[in-house]
């Protein structure tokens, strides 16, 4: 069955411009939601929101860009999105953090500690500033929301050149780890995506810079893409829909869950 949706209430997704966020932010604007979009470049938010507002007007699509990777910028777009949901008096329906980031390195001389920082403010900073400041919009009424945010495989697979995308992610599943108990008093639950390999901009920009730095994992990479063995970003946001509408709140709070697994189980 499906959850109910209210225009009262907002999903949140980072990464929207591109990828996997942007095709979800499109699923969900097709099932009603309102939509708060966030990622660094205005101009494919903005391009993507008046298209989501033209064909489903009633629906409010918001946009909030900045670089969530910079302390500053972060903090001025956390403020409009609080802002924006209580002048709105909405609530949180949920939040799927998407953005992704971690240059790859040709080796340990090419890899910028700088990189590693930013690679650490995406990926687990800025999820906890955006969930703690969603608090207080937290619903009373209805079932707890949902945050999700999006890990990535290699955080547990060791290969050269992948050390801030993989640290970070393995900050960001930790960061799970850690919601999933401090969140147990708050009408919160959150949950674990791996996407698996889905064919998005994102992942070929990370295959090009890869065999720019004669790194192995690029030619593995671009040999499944000529497979056809990932994913769409459609199928991806399909999967993201599965978990954020039909798995029930019990079995998604504090889980790990697959995009071909949820494929599977909600065809
Ligand atoms: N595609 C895959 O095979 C794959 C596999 C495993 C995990 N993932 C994860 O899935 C998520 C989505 O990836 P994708 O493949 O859809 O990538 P994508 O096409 O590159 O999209 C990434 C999104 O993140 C935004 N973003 C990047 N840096 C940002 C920053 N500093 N501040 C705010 N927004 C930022 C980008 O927008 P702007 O450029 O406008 O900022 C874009 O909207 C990522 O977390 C990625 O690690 C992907």
């Amino acid at each position: 069955m499906e959850r109910a949706m209210s225009t009262t209430s907002s999903v949140v997704i980072t990464g929207a411009s591109s990828g996997i966020g942007r095709a979800l932010a499109l699923a969900l604007a097709a099932r009603g939601h309102s939509l708060c979009l966030l990622a660094r470049r205005p101009a494919p938010l903005e391009q993507l929101a008046e298209a989501l507002r033209r064909q489903y007007p009633g629906h409010p699509v918001r946009v909030f860009a900045g670089d969530l990777a910079c302390r500053e910028a972060r903090q001025v777009v956390v403020a409009a999105l609080s802002e924006h949901f209580l002048q709105r008096r909405l609530s949180l329906d949920a939040l799927v953090h998407c953005a992704g980031l971690g240059t790859p390195a040709a080796d340990l001389i090419d890899w910028q500690p700088d990189d590693l920082e930013s690679a650490l403010q995406l990926n687990a900073v800025a999820p906890l500033a955006l969930i703690r400041a969603l608090i207080p919009f937290l619903p009373i009424d209805r079932e707890p929301a949902r945050l999700v945010l999006v890990g990535a495989g290699i955080d547990r697979r060791v290969q050269p050149g992948t050390g801030s995308y993989g640290i970070s992610k393995m900050a960001l599943r930790r960061l799970f780890e850690q919601l999933n108990q401090e969140l147990i008093s708050y009408r919160a639950r959150v949950a674990l995506f791996q996407p698996g390999q889905v064919d998005t901009p994102g992942l070929r920009q990370h295959i090009d810079a890869a065999r720019n730095r004669q790194l192995p994992h690029a030619a593995y990479l671009q040999s499944r893409l000529d497979e056809g063995d990932a994913l769409s970003a459609e199928a991806a946001a399909k999967a993201l829909m599965a978990l954020l509408r039909q798995v029930p709140i019990d079995d998604f709070a504090g889980e790990q869950w697959h995009a071909r697994q949820l494929a599977d189980a909600f065809e």
